[in-house]
């Protein structure tokens, strides 16, 4: 598959299974990849491929619709739904062998009236993020009665930390410990026990559990120094190298003004592609070379301002390890989240192992079949 704009996303699945790796040498878990979201944006099944390739033993996603996706795309490993899936489509669930959070006390007892032979659960203990899970041992011992009744196989028991990115834990060690405690008030054993995140798993101790649950750092990023290497490198290339004299204006505004001549460049991404308007005033990189971006960030391209004259195509870092997310979230007031889930599939993905491309995946290009 090709594409005929210069802007893509060059996908390091080494990098990958390098971050798999390292991690696991730390944390000493099975590895519950977490790859809502279209993976972060780096592409769901060639990142659930390598990553079960790599050791993970479940891939998760979001929705029922995000664990379709993997299985219209031939991934056949086993797959739970984090989110909400409403109870009328639970039997998509059971057919598909995909498996579902219990997210409230009502949706347990709403699922009741489906026929649940063969449904995989986990459930999910509520420990003070107050989104999603059951909060009362009451509640989780009438639903796992109700499920044992019902044929439903409840493999899994697990929670979410709220601020696993503190590096002084209090919350974390809180909600922890009321975990711990309805573990044992519950008396039972499940397949799988899972409580942290990427920050987590890197940072907190979690004895009673025996998988962690990892997003951000898989893709080479977390709150706390690891050893991790990015997988996405965003670029570009210069598609209008232009002279403008002091005093001339750039962009929709006219909100940057030319202090004197200056040598600046067009290139081929904004904000249709997830590049947020709030990118102006940062860098992005020639080389070693920062590049501010100036003016107003358009729909389809922007305006950065070059150190020497470059020619038209040569190749502009907009993300990775020169144009590093950290300073990136912190200019655009954000998360590193936030960046990687925003960029459009307008941006193809090319996967390499290796350093040579393995596959190249461009969305709008896609043809039907019928
Ligand atoms: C329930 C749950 N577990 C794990 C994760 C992964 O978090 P992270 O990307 O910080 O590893 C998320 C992500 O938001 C989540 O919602």
């Amino acid at each position: 598959m090709r594409y005929y704009r210069d802007t893509w996303a060059d996908i390091d699945l080494d990098a990958l299974q390098y971050n798999i790796k390292s991690l696991e040498k730390h944390h000493q878990k099975a590895l519950i990849a977490i790859i809502k979201a279209n993976a972060y944006g780096h592409g769901d099944d060639m990142i659930a491929k390598k990553a079960l390739a790599s050791g993970a033993k479940i891939l998760a996603v979001s929705s029922l619709d995000e664990a379709l996706s993997l299985r219209y795309k031939h991934i056949k490993g086993p797959i739970l739904v984090l989110g909400h899936v409403s109870p009328s489509d639970i039997h998509v669930a059971i057919a598909e062998k995909i498996s579902v959070t219990v997210t409230s006390y009502a949706w347990a007892k709403a699922i009741l009236k489906e026929d649940l032979t063969g449904l995989v659960a986990h459930l999910k203990i509520d420990t003070g993020m107050n989104r999603m899970g059951l909060k009362t041992l009451e509640e989780v011992l009438e639903v796992l009665h109700d499920f044992d009744q019902a044929g439903v196989i409840t493999e899994g028991l697990y929670t979410h930390f709220a601020s696993s990115d503190d590096p002084k834990e209090i919350q974390t060690q809180a909600q922890y410990e009321l975990f711990e405690a309805m573990f044992h008030k519950i008396n039972r054993s499940f397949k799988w026990i899972h409580c942290s995140n990427s920050d987590a798993a890197i940072h907190f101790d979690t004895p009673l559990c025996n998988a962690v649950r990892i997003g951000l750092a898989l893709f080479g990023y977390s709150s706390f120094e690891f050893d991790l290497k990015p997988v996405m490198t965003l670029k570009t290339k210069l598609v209008n190298v232009k002279t403008i004299q002091a005093g001339e204006t750039v962009s929709y505004g006219a909100t940057y003004t030319a202090p004197h001549t200056e040598i600046i460049a067009t290139i081929p991404i904004g904000y249709a592609d997830g590049w947020n308007r709030k990118h102006q005033g940062d860098v992005c990189y020639i080389g070693d070379s920062a590049c501010e971006f100036i003016g107003r960030i358009c729909m389809d391209q922007c305006m950065i301002r070059l150190d020497q004259l470059y020619p038209e195509g040569t190749e502009v870092e907009l993300l990775g390890k020169k144009a590093s997310i950290y300073p990136m979230s912190k200019h655009l007031e954000t998360i590193p989240y936030e960046i990687l889930t925003q960029l459009s599939d307008r941006i193809p993905k090319v996967y390499l192992e290796k350093c040579k491309p393995i596959n190249t995946i461009n969305p709008r290009l896609i043809k039907k079949e019928d």
